[in-house]
């Protein structure tokens, strides 16, 4: 069995299908090579974000081509229906990446309200600015979550543990869920703008999510804490670009009905060096890492490997995305 890395993998994933008898090749294959029929000299290629598969390139590998793995959560680069027509599976690895990415999030949080990212930058360039680095705490605040998965529910946990009221917009999960963890769910995500000082994102992107945090929600953002404190507006969005219009946000940064603005992901990757979002000065950003630690890599390597070895023995894993529409 050949197994194709285009975007690479951990070392111990590539043994554990070297173990258990494939040729592993691990090299980034170019569009057109995609294109011009790459795929059929593989039974599996394992990519993460930087190769986009679309439908012909799956065509082209077919009829050796067996399964389609994401090794990551996100299968927005993978086109699913055209991998469900030509009977294809696409499996990911769901889990794995969890607390890698609660944990940037609640960083970006905590660097958005202390201004670490910008203290750090007027640090180096020879400035003491104490007197205007004066941040605000999480404790006391209202925590707005986007989606209420697995992510959602981490980051949920530890913002509770930092004393923050944790409310949450998640239209495809039963209000029990949130209730028995203490969280408040909204029916209306206008609500949940008009209740929280403090946002992150933890949905996918889809047309219903493209934009949905826009000039008129972040527009209704209060401002002020429960105390009446003015603690300012507030997101992170380590989910998926194009979630946050990033226009409105860096209008609303300009106007100050926005405090502070994180970013993780972008709605174009990489981003523009040239945009206008980079030189605000309570914008900060980091380039997709969210899964880029030791711990995710390990995992999602391991849990990945174990997908694919199981559609190779004619079995159908458990993280099979277009599982329904297979069958
Ligand atoms: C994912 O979907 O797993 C993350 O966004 C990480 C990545 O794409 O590298």
């Amino acid at each position: 069995m050949r197994v194709a890395v285009t975007d690479g993998m951990a070392k111990e994933a590539v043994k554990k299908l070297e173990n258990a008898g494939c040729d592993v090749i691990q090299e980034f294959i170019e569009h057109d090579d995609l294109v011009n029929g790459a795929l059929a000299e593989f039974d599996a290629v394992i990519v993460r974000s930087a190769t986009k598969l679309s439908e012909e390139m799956m065509q082209a590998g077919l009829p050796r081509l067996k399964v389609i793995a994401r090794a990551g959560v996100g299968v927005d680069n993978i086109d699913v229906d055209a991998a469900s027509r030509l009977g294809l599976p696409v499996v990911n690895a769901p889990r794995a990446s969890t607390q890698s990415v609660v944990e940037l999030t609640i960083g970006h949080l905590l660097g958005s309200l202390r201004f670490i990212p910008r203290a750090d930058r007027s640090l180096r360039s020879g400035q003491w600015a104490k007197k205007e680095l004066k941040g605000t705490e999480l404790f006391g605040k209202r925590l707005g979550l986007i989606g209420f998965g697995r992510i959602a529910q981490g980051v949920a946990k530890v913002a509770q543990a930092f004393g923050m009221e944790v409310h949450s917009y998640d239209p495809y999960l039963p209000l029990s869920v949130a209730k028995k963890v203490g969280v408040t769910m909204h029916k209306n995500v206008d609500n949940l703008f008009k209740t929280c000082t403090h946002i992150t994102v933890h949905c996918n992107l889809t047309d219903e999510t493209h934009h949905l945090i826009n000039h008129k929600r972040i527009s209704m953002m209060p401002g002020v804490d429960p105390f009446n404190l003015k603690c300012g507006n507030h997101i992170v969005n380590c989910a998926r670009g194009g979630i946050v219009d990033e226009d409105a946000a860096l209008a609303a940064l300009n106007s100050g009905q926005l405090t502070s603005l994180a970013l993780d992901v972008f709605e174009h990757e990489p981003v523009d060096p040239a945009s206008p979002l980079l030189e605000h000065m309570n914008f900060h950003g980091t380039p997709h890492i969210g899964a880029a630690t030791i711990e995710a890599q390990h995992r999602v390597g391991l849990d990945i490997a174990e997908a694919v070895l199981t559609v190779l023995h004619g079995g159908i894993a458990d993280t099979t995305v277009n599982r329904d529409a297979l069958s």
